[in-house]
């Protein structure tokens, strides 16, 4: 039996599994190529911390760096689908219970406004 999520080390153990997989993969690598990790890992894992952990240290608005990103390259459905994909399957291979239930959750949910909001901004 995997344990649930339940600390900041836990998160950074996902976060870090997670983008392992984001920089081995084909399709989206190559989006992720120009970030300083030492950076965003700590405001990735803040932004988790916050959703699942309900302490609200991250407090900025997620959105605003994927225009500038979309603006780059557009953020087409299939990049999302991977991206998806590799977040679930690293919850799944670290953790179970009630808060991995919700990262995987939450992730769908902001992934699909996130496209929403990126797809339609391309036409302007
Ligand atoms: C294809 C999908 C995605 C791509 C290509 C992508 C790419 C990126 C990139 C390049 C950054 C900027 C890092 C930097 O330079 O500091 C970033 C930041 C971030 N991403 Fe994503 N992302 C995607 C989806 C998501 C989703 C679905 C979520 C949330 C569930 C998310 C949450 C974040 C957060 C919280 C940050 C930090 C924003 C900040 O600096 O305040 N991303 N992402």
């Amino acid at each position: 039996m995997k344990k649930d999520i339940e600390c900041r080390e836990d998160i950074e153990k996902l976060i870090t599994q997670f983008y392992s997989k984001v920089r081995a993969d084909e399709k989206i690598s190559f989006l992720f190529k120009d970030i300083n990790w030492q950076h965003h890992i700590p405001v990735i894992v803040d932004f988790w911390e916050t959703i699942l952990l309900d302490n609200p240290i991250y407090k900025k608005n997620a959105m605003e760096v994927h225009y500038d990103v979309n603006k780059k390259t557009p953020l087409i459905k299939d990049y999302f689908e991977s991206w998806i994909a590799l977040f679930l399957l690293s919850v799944d291979e670290l953790f179970e219970g009630k808060n991995a239930t919700l990262a995987k959750t939450r992730a769908k949910s902001i992934a699909d406004v996130m496209f929403f909001k990126m797809s339609t901004s391309h036409a302007n």
